[in-house]
């Protein structure tokens, strides 16, 4: 296949890394059913794959004990200048990463396929998506991304012979000698992990891990770190943001983009089912938007993925029903439990755990005991056009015109339900202030507060300071065409530690509100903070929840605020001389309203 290729600087890159990794063969990947079904086969055939009976064309992975998630501390944003990277990122320098990283990749695939995957990031040919090409050494990956990614001939022909790509090399780290049995998850140990972003080359190397965001490299290292520094340099967006559409009883349409740190509730958002009376919600994405301005000045959003790689514990007919109706068929599971009658099971499923499983290690499993059956960041990789309510304009080239930008977090006090920012520069301060406490699925103590700016801590390919003065520069070229932000939290306790506000479908409430302050047919009160619904804005309609705690969830406790201020600050200060003056502005004011 390497000899038709087309694209000659492709060509050569394929070429030179297989003469560095030394695979036994080289495989282009064309995207078809045919490829994925083979391919399958052969991992089930190896033993790392198991068919699931109850769901056609389903499969459960188990990795390897040490390789279940994310490695925050082995990524790296690689600049020339290290001030670049900025103070949220690991940095190396991108000589001295090379070498190393050129080190472990000699030799690293030997008895192995090298797979070279060439994939689009939204939709083929949309002017707002990017073509990557990921040579890999895993069949993991590549059935992975032929589900979150679209994979194939459609995307070398738009690519052509001298097309833009951003290459992305990753392995298992795990060569074989000759006869060797290779293990069901190949891995390398976590002082080998890299996963490495070049921002100033397009370009992404990640050794060592098979897992999720570490491994399929078209989400968090392309779609996140490499274009959020192409965005810079470019003048557009790219967030890691849900994106729905409401559509109101009346017909109106409003299209909402919304940034959460990881569990937070986010593809339970994306899927939401509203309780309140006569509006609809669509899914368009679960994870990124991509954002650029179109024609007519507004901001237009495209889901770069082809699929959702959700969190599977918690998942449930109760917290996301149009997730459980995506699963049925064509998924592949990983980490869940094995059921005994050939399904997979997680903690926080509906109905009574099973009397007996296999869990994520492959050990018996029965109630009770110690240990979770499916891993905490078990996961699901499914087709988001299974989604029932995925929407028909889903795959829209142009994207869809965003109207509602919202942040939030997990706090059980000081934060309100609900809260509008007064302009564009004071939602941006919401957004760079973001804050969450931190829950199993994060890294670091539990209950601890996190600073989430954006949700983009993990994620944000250059110096966080200079991507505050991004967001302000495009809401200085959207002017008034530019979305309207509010910071919102569902997670508000009582003083006995329970939830005030339902949340799930009852959110639509306040995305209800949200809808109708665009509208302009809302009010709102002016407080130290931002814009809260007056009292009776919110529909409640319908919703048995306690008058105090409806006063609770839209009180602003001046005491706490201004205790807050100290952690501001600490925050602000990290980013010196790049942090924006009109972001130290908006704290000033702040201050000043809360009379500090
Ligand atoms: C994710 C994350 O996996 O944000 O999407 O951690
Ligand atoms: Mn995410």
């Amino acid at each position: 296949m390497s000899s038709v290729i087309k694209h000659e600087r492709l060509r050569r890159w394929v070429e030179e890394t297989a003469q560095i990794c030394r695979p036994d063969r080289v495989y282009w990947c064309d995207g078809t059913k045919e490829e994925y079904d083979r391919l399958m086969a052969q991992a089930v055939k190896n033993g790392s794959a198991i068919p699931l009976k109850k769901r056609p064309n389903s499969f459960l992975f188990r990795s390897h004990p040490s390789d279940v998630a994310r490695v925050e501390d082995r990524t790296y944003i690689s600049t020339k200048d290290q001030a670049d990277a900025g103070p949220t990122n690991n940095w190396i320098d991108p000589v001295e990463l090379k070498t190393t990283m050129k080190g472990l990749f000699e030799g690293c695939m030997k008895g192995r396929t090298m797979y070279v995957i060439p994939f689009s990031m939204g939709p083929v040919g949309s002017p707002i998506a990017k073509i990557g090409i990921e040579i890999t050494d895993s069949i993991y990956v590549v059935c992975n991304m032929h589900i979150m990614t679209r994979v194939g001939t459609r995307v070398m022909e738009v690519l052509g012979s001298d097309g833009e790509f951003i290459p992305c090399l990753h392995s298992v780290g795990a060569p074989l000698v000759p006869g060797q049995q290779d293990a069901a998850w190949p891995c390398a140990p976590m002082e080998k992990k890299y996963i490495s972003h070049f921002p100033e080359e397009n370009l992404i190397w990640s050794y060592g891990s098979g897992y999720g965001g570490n491994a399929l490299l078209g989400k968090k290292c392309l779609a996140l770190r490499i274009a959020s520094a192409m965005a810079k340099r470019e003048g557009w967006m790219a967030e890691h943001m849900l994106i729905l559409r409401l559509t109101s009883p009346g017909g109106r349409r409003f299209h909402v983009a919304a940034a959460f740190p990881s569990a937070c509730g986010k593809t339970n958002l994306a899927m939401l089912q509203p309780t309140v009376k006569g509006w609809k919600s669509e899914t368009i994405g679960d994870d990124i938007a991509w954002m650029k301005i179109g024609p007519d000045g507004r901001l237009y959003a495209i889901n770069p993925e082809a699929g959702f790689f959700g969190v599977a514990p918690g998942t449930s007919y109760g917290s996301n029903p149009m997730a459980m109706e995506t699963l049925h068929e064509n998924i592949i599971f990983t980490n869940c439990a094995l059921t005994d009658d050939g399904d997979i099971w997680w903690e926080g499923m509906d109905g009574e755990p099973p009397d007996h499983a296999v869990d994520w290690k492959g050990r018996d499993w029965t109630p009770g005991g110690k240990e979770p059956a499916a891993h905490p960041n078990a996961r699901f990789t499914a087709p988001a056009s299974q989604c029932p309510i995925i929407s028909s304009d889903w795959e829209k080239p142009e994207g869809v015109p965003i109207d509602i930008f919202i942040f939030g977090g997990r706090r059980a006090g000081v934060v309100p339900l609900v809260n509008e920012a007064f302009n564009w520069d004071h939602g941006v301060f919401l957004g760079a202030t973001a804050s969450s406490e931190t829950t199993a699925a994060n890294i670091g103590d539990i209950g601890n507060l996190r600073r989430d700016p954006f949700a983009m801590k993990p994620f944000c390919g250059y110096h966080m300071g200079d991507y505050f003065q991004h967001w302000l520069d495009m809401g200085d070229r959207l002017g008034s065409k530019a979305p309207r932000i509010f910071y919102v939290n569902w997670f508000r306790k009582d003083r006995q530690g329970k939830f005030l506000w339902p949340g799930f479908g009852d959110n639509s409430r306040v995305l209800k509100w949200m809808c109708e302050r665009v509208e302009g047919k809302a009010g709102a009160r002016k407080t130290a903070i931002g814009l809260l619904p007056e009292d009776g804005e919110i529909d409640l309609m319908g919703l048995d929840v306690p008058e105090r705690n409806i006063k609770e969830l839209l009180d602003v406790d001046l005491d706490a605020w201004k205790a807050e201020i100290q952690s501001l600050e600490q925050h602000f200060s990290q980013f010196g001389d790049r942090l924006p003056g009109r972001m130290k502005k908006q704290l000033d004011d702040l201050k000043k309203r809360l009379g500090v």
